[in-house]
């Protein structure tokens, strides 16, 4: 009905566009976009927040691990398996680590990650007569101190875990670079 009174306006010699009624068709189509887009933005906002939420969220401190009796730790290398929770992204899972424990010469406990800084096999302790009370790699020959001091083939020291030692046991915490040698 607007369509046709604007055409009759336009035919008794009034400018169009000076002062136009909304029509009814844009009446409905503003109405049910506006709508639309409502709905739309309602369902993508819980989407695009799932989506990037795990970024958001701020990185859970280190979570300390027990492991073991301080008293079982002397300055002989002990190797002892602990589980960790890992949360990446949207993936959660329970890994199982190792870490060479031992005391130095301070009394101080040392645990060592068994990853080999060449490329990535696993060290053993005192596992070649070649190089007695040392760490040492079968891969490539890599072997190292007991403190985790690269000694041959790798470029650098083994890694190490924060340790703390609560109520007469050993917890072992973030892994981090070597800050004994
Ligand atoms: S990976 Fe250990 S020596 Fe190469």
């Amino acid at each position: 009905m607007s369509d046709h009174n604007n055409h009759k306006e336009e035919q008794h010699g009034k400018k169009p566009g000076t002062k136009r009624e909304m029509s009814r068709r844009q009446f409905l189509s503003y109405t049910l976009g506006g709508a639309g887009g409502f709905m739309a933005a309602g369902m993508m906002i819980p989407m695009i927040r799932f989506a990037v939420d795990p970024v958001l969220q701020k990185k859970k401190a280190s979570d300390w691990v027990k492991v073991v009796e301080e008293s079982k730790i002397s300055n002989v290398p002990q190797s002892f398996t602990f589980q960790v929770h890992q949360v990446d992204g949207w993936y959660e899972s329970d890994v199982e680590l190792l870490a060479w424990i031992s005391k130095d010469s301070k009394g101080n406990i040392l645990a060592l990650n068994p990853t080999c800084k060449h490329l990535g096999c696993t060290v053993n302790w005192n596992d070649n007569p070649a190089y007695k009370d040392q760490y040492y790699c079968p891969c490539h020959g890599a072997h190292y101190t007991p403190e985790g001091k690269n000694l041959a083939v790798a470029p650098k020291p083994l890694d190490e875990y924060t340790t703390k030692v609560e109520n007469g046991f050993v917890y072992v915490g973030q892994l981090h670079a070597n800050t004994r040698v």
